[in-house]
């Protein structure tokens, strides 16, 4: 591939949200996971819960997520008991010990298409197995269209902390476009309803690099966003798995017969976008919080999940295809409606492939995870592992300090900015050989 041609936006993953990839992850090591999960936990790891609600109004042409838009409320209903019988199996496993949940994710999907009465009677199902008085954080995604006031203030009621909505854009032809199922103005009358409330934090997901993108257009999504003063602005850059609709009317028609407005833009381009909009926050009093996020103050805008997966917390990913970590093995859920349904019909954990990590590797994930932030201790890595990351990746650090993304102190590691816009691609410098050249997913 020539350099012009890795800064177009091709078919596949940009992301990386793990480590060993999930092409290494296989049903045969799901033997070790059902290890794992009988055994007493490390002392001091905090344990979370991943709901995944896999309803939407609509496919979004960029989507890469597990989701459904044919489903009825008989089929929601059906989901979610075997949601609440899957938590109800977690809570019995002897690697919970004595913990209690630390922090609950529901994502998607999207958790905010359940009606208020679904959402109220499934919280409260789940909380009776799994008690919510010492979490911290209960994170909630919504798609803006789905939101009335009703269902925000059971939110509220129900305990929601965090409150994340699926924003993306706020031009009416892009949404449109892209397949979104939500209109502008249904962004300012969530938001309004949302902010009134108060929820502890809102945060607002934006994608830069919607097909359909340009300056003036995104310099405006930028400016209703800071107008809006979110305490937490999340914003990927779009990316084109092999599993969107996007990319399979890419691959059917090439991507050089797409006139420019319709394709998306290419890395450069949607990391100037980055880091323009980065620099407008930061002129409004936002806080950089990793390579994607900007937060109203740090201290008082964590993200607890976040947080917790990149030092190496255990979490049930609870639902299809979810994605979990138990007592140092990965694992995923079985990844279709049928298979997930059954296996809880049976009184199953639906596990479908697994991980067992190894020390070098945990040490591995939590280094690369961590680099999303900007900034690595290596006195964390010292007390968790007993290593000197600065000697373990010594190799990576100065092949990245050369080319300028990252400058080594003598505390640990700083990405200079040009390095944090583009973070992700940079990581499989530290993979082991074996993982190095795989696809990603
Ligand atoms: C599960 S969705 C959030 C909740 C809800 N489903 C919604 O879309 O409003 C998670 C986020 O992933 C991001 N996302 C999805 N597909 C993407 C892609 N191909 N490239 C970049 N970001 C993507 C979007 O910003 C989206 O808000
Ligand atoms: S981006 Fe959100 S609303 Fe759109 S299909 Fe994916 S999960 Fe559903």
């Amino acid at each position: 591939m020539t350099d012009a041609d890795q800064e177009k936006t091709g078919l596949g993953n940009y992301f990386i949200a793990n480590y060993p990839p999930f092409s290494a992850w296989k049903p045969s090591y799901l033997a070790d996971a059902f290890e794992a999960t009988n055994r007493p936990p490390v002392p001091g790891t905090p344990l979370g819960l991943y709901l995944h609600i896999p309803f939407c109004r609509k496919r979004c042409k960029f989507c890469y997520f597990r989701v459904y838009t044919d489903k009825n409320a008989r089929d929601v209903e059906a989901y979610t008991n075997a949601l609440i019988k899957e938590v109800e199996l977690c809570s019995r496993l002897p690697m919970i010990g004595d913990r209690k949940l630390d922090y609950v994710y529901f994502g998607g999907g999207t958790p905010s298409y359940l009606s208020a009465a679904q959402l109220r009677a499934m919280m409260e199902r789940l909380k009776a197995i799994m008690p919510w008085d010492a979490t911290r954080e209960v994170a909630f995604e919504c798609e803006p269209g789905t939101l009335q006031q009703h269902k925000l203030e059971t939110l509220k009621e129900l305990g929601v902390t965090r409150l994340s909505l699926g924003v993306e854009n706020f031009k009416p032809e892009i949404l449109q476009f892209n397949g979104r199922a939500h209109l502008e103005d249904e962004i300012h009358r969530a938001y309004g309803w949302a902010r009134d409330l108060g929820f502890r934090q809102i945060n607002i997901d934006l994608i830069a690099g919607m097909v359909g993108e340009d300056w003036d257009n995104w310099k405006d999504c930028v400016r209703k966003t800071i107008a809006l003063a979110p305490d937490s602005v999340t914003i990927y850059q779009m990316e084109l798995p092999f599993n969107t609709r996007f990319s399979k009317e890419l691959q059917q028609v090439g991507e050089e017969a797409h006139p420019p407005a319709t394709q998306v833009a290419d890395w450069p381009t949607k990391r100037a976008w980055v880091k323009y909009a980065f620099d407008e926050f930061l002129a409004n009093g936002y806080e950089i919080s990793s390579a994607y996020t900007v937060v109203k103050g740090k201290a008082n805008n964590p993200f607890i999940y976040r947080d917790a997966l990149w030092h190496g917390a255990d979490m049930f990913g609870t639902g299809v295809a979810s994605f979990g970590h138990l007592n140092g093995v990965h694992v995923q859920n079985v990844d279709t409606w049928e298979a997930y349904i059954d296996k809880l019909d049976k009184g199953e954990l639906p596990l479908g492939r697994a991980f067992p990590v190894s020390d070098k590797q945990k040490l591995i994930r939590e280094m690369i995870l961590q680099l999303k932030t900007g900034h690595l201790e290596n006195e964390y890595f010292r007390r968790k592992f007993g290593k000197d990351i600065s000697r373990e990746f010594e190799n990576g650090y100065k092949q990245l300090q050369d080319e300028g993304w990252l400058k080594v102190t003598p505390n640990g590691v700083d990405l200079t900015p040009a390095g944090l816009m583009q973070i992700d691609r940079h990581l499989p410098t530290f993979f082991e050989p074996e993982h190095a050249s795989k696809r990603y997913t």
